[in-house]
């Protein structure tokens, strides 16, 4: 059987609204996640992704129901569990390596290994040759390889992926799509991935959630299916992705 990593229980999420008023984001969220499995969450701008990452992430606390990560109750930052947000904060004054080797600089781990494992995850992302590069010359799409890799490197169980791709060029948001799947497929972790994006949700998952408009709560779920690497155009690809855009328009 497999075992569920990332466990939400009927979590809502509330916050001061204006002139003394609430505004309820999350209503009554419950969600399971298998390890390794890759699950997409997709819902409209503004229904609260980034606020369900931050109650997984341990950043924010809910206004009920609770979330458990590995069976441990999320009370507030876990080394367990890594993120990767839309726009990637390096250090600018740090190099590439030294940037994805933080962790496990700050955790005290020894330069030899140190080294191996930031080589390794460098490698992995597809930054060999960058290693000494500072974040000032790289593209967007490297600085989100860079954000990848020195997630992997405190090597999480769990990784959150917030909008990832969401400003970068079409062609570079296709390119990552792929390498996400590569990289996974080479190191499995379970991920939760959020996105806006129909087709983005279809190439990358094996589940995706649909969340409505705020108060948001769960619509529906697809089990994809689609073998591997997945042809964006292909008919099977195409006939989900009209599916799933349906669901999603159905919420507004
Ligand atoms: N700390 C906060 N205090 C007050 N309101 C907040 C807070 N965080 C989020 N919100 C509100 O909650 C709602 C959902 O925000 P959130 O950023 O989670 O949505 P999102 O789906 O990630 O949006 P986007 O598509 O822009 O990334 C918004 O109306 C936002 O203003
Ligand atoms: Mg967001």
């Amino acid at each position: 059987m497999s075992k569920e990593m990332i466990v939400c229980k009927g979590i809502s999420k509330s916050f001061p609204g204006a002139n003394g008023s609430t505004l309820e984001v999350l209503k009554d969220i419950s969600l399971s996640i298998n390890e390794n499995e890759f699950v997409v969450v997709l819902g409209p701008g503004q229904c609260g992704k980034t606020t369900l990452i931050n109650l997984i992430a341990g950043l924010e606390m809910p206004t009920s129901g609770n979330v458990t990560v590995a069976g441990n109750p999320i009370t507030k930052p876990n080394p367990d569990i890594g993120v990767v947000y839309q726009k990637t904060a390096l250090f600018p004054w740090l190099s590439v390596q030294s940037n994805v080797g933080f962790g496990p600089m700050m955790k005290g781990m020894k330069k030899d290994e140190r080294k191996k494992i930031v080589q390794h995850y460098i490698d992995l992302v597809g930054l060999t040759g960058f290693e000494k590069s500072y974040p000032i010359k790289l593209s967007g799409g490297m600085r989100q390889r860079v954000g990848i890799a020195r997630a992997y490197c405190n090597n999480p169980s769990v990784l959150l992926m917030d909008e990832p791709f969401g400003h970068l060029d079409a062609q570079t948001r296709y390119l990552m799509q792929e390498e996400v799947v590569r990289i996974w497929e080479a190191d499995k972790k379970t991920i939760l991935f959020v996105t806006n994006n129909v087709e983005e949700a279809v190439y990358l998952a094996d589940r995706i959630i649909v969340l409505s408009n705020c108060p948001t709560h769960i619509v529906t779920e697809f089990d994809v299916t689609l073998p591997r690497p997945r042809d964006y155009v292909s008919r099977d690809f195409l006939s989900l992705r009209k599916t799933v855009n349906d669901s999603l328009e159905r919420t507004r």
